[in-house]
Formats: structure tokens, C-alpha cells, sequence
């Protein structure tokens, strides 16, 4: 049965991206079927998987998830899915651009529209396990979108001073979607990611965040160490898997999949 997980958290520079493309390497090197949408107009996520052409001068025009959402918007037929899903390694993903600007734009003006997201995910849980979304750091109209689409929502925190302030503004939108829009919505926890556990401040930060959800939300055992070659990674375009197998950073993400998942080994 596939599950779509959205990623969110309305700060910005919280590893949301990171984590989405860290994720669906270390589930697709599990064999799960694993599609990820980039749902942030600045299109991160799209630049870490979209291996340049050399033989190209121009780049390929490929259907964006704005495309789609447009096409959504208007009641138009979609095209066919071999015209806007991309295959990087083991991973299929829709890719994005600055155009998803535009719909957020539009999309406030449009009734009915917190769902136009989920019509197009839909009809692919059939080919999936597992669907994630990355968002962009706010809690306007797109992201109620990809929160309208999900199962479940896999927050990032990077636990520094005002971490967990914000937090709540987030937790009551989710609550509030799962109210009015996606009763079935669930939080698949938080994530604590760029952790140096050798700082008070992000040990302190770490329990305040235990603390106050225990019971209430899973906080994950594992949490994301602070490391210069995640970012060397990104620049790459590669997970940290891929990267540097070895590194701890790369064993984090992988013992996070497992946890996210449920299997122990
Ligand atoms: N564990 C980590 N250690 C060090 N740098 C990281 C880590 N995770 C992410 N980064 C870097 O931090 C920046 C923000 O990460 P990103 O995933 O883009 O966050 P978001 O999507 O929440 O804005 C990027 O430059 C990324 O390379
Ligand atoms: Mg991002």
C-alpha cells in the first residue's frame, strides 16, 4: 500500500530538501517503488536529481508539477505519466521550477483548491510505496496543498535556539487541515536534523523537543549529525549515501529509514 509523506516545516534551511532526496535513495536502495515530488518553487530538490546532459547545450523542457497544477486548475486532461515523471538512479520524481510561484499565486484565488495536489498524486499510489513531498518554508497555499495530500507528516527540525518556536504554528495547521480538508492525516514524527550532540545548546534544544512531545509525537531515536560533506553531497547532486557510504551522517539516514519504516536489521 503506498503512503505519501510530506515534509514540512515553514522555516527554511531546516534539511527538509536534504532529507526528501536522502530518504528516497536509501528507500529505493531497499526496493521500495519510491516517487518524489519537488514542491518548492526554488526546485532544490529538482537540481540534486536531474543529472546534466553533457551532449545538450539546451536543456530538455520536461511537464513541472506546475505544469501539472495548472493543467489540474483548468480541468484539463493530465498527459501521459512517461511525460512528467523522470527516473534518477532507482528514483521516479516530478520534477519542478520557479513556475510553482505563479500557481501559489493563482491557487489562493481559486476555489476548492486545497485538493488539486492530491487529484494528481491519486491515480499513482498504484505504482508507489512511498510518495514524499517537499515543501517550501511557509504555510501558505501550496503547502496546505501537499499536507492535503498526505498520509502523514515527516517534520525537520535543526535544533537551535527558536527551534521549536514556530513549531506549534505548524502543528495547529496540520491540525486544522486534518479537521476541514484530510481527516486521514497523520504526523509521522520529527526528525532532528544538523545535530551536534557536543553542544549543550543542541543537547538541550533535543530534549526540550522529546519533552514536549513525548506522548503526543514520535521524535525519532535517530537524529541527523551536523556535517560539511552532507553539503558537498548536495552540491554534487548525490545523496551522502552515494557520496560517502561510510560517513555518519550517511549510517543516520539510513538507520532513520529503517526507523520510519519499522523494520529492525
Ligand atoms: N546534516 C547536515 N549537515 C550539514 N549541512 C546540511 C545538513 N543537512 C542539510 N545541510 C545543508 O543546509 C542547507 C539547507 O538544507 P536544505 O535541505 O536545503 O533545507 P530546507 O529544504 O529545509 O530549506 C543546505 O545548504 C544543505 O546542504
Ligand atoms: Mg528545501
Amino acid at each position: 500500500m503506498c503512503k505519501i509523506i510530506t515534509v514540512a516545516n515553514q522555516k527554511g534551511g531546516v534539511s527538509k530538501t536534504t532529507s526528501v532526496r536522502n530518504l528516497s535513495y536509501t528507500l529505493a536502495e531497499s526496493g521500495y517503488r519510491v516517487l518524489v515530488v519537488d514542491y518548492d518553487p526554488q526546485s532544490n530538490l529538482t537540481a540534486s536529481l536531474v543529472l546534466e546532459d553533457e551532449n545538450e547545450d539546451v536543456p530538455k523542457i520536461h511537464t513541472t508539477i506546475a505544469n501539472l497544477m495548472t493543467m489540474a486548475m483548468d480541468e484539463e486532461e493530465l498527459p501521459p505519466k512517461n511525460e512528467y515523471i523522470q527516473q534518477r538512479g532507482k528514483i521516479d520524481f516530478i520534477p519542478n521550477d520557479i513556475h510553482l510561484s505563479v500557481v501559489e499565486s493563482n491557487l489562493r484565488m481559486e476555489m476548492g483548491s486545497e485538493k488539486l495536489l492530491f487529484s494528481i498524486l491519486e491515480p499513482l499510489r498504484r505504482d508507489y510505496d512511498y510518495i514524499l513531498i517537499d515543501t517550501n518554508p511557509s504555510l501558505g497555499p501550496l503547502t496546505i496543498n501537499a499536507l492535503s495530500a498526505a498520509d502523514s507528516v515527516l517534520i525537520t527540525i535543526n535544533p537551535e535556539f527558536y527551534a521549536t518556536i514556530g513549531l506549534q504554528d505548524l502543528t495547529k495547521t496540520i491540525l486544522k487541515i486534518k479537521r476541514r480538508i484530510n481527516p486521514k492525516i497523520e504526523f509521522e514524527g520529527i526528525l532532528l536534523t544538523m545535530c551536534d550532540m557536543q553542544t549543550n545548546l543542541h543537547k538541550e534544544v533535543c530534549a526540550e523537543v522529546n519533552e514536549a512531545y513525548r506522548g503526543g509525537m514520535r521524535v525519532f531515536k535517530t537524529s541527523i549529525p551536523r556535517s560539511i560533506r552532507v553539503g558537498e553531497a548536495n552540491r554534487c547532486g548525490l545523496s551522502i549515501l552515494e557520496f560517502e557510504p561510510r560517513s555518519k551522517a550517511g549510517i543516520a539516514y539510513m538507520e532513520f529509514a529503517k526507523e520510519l519504516i519499522g523494520f529492525a536489521g
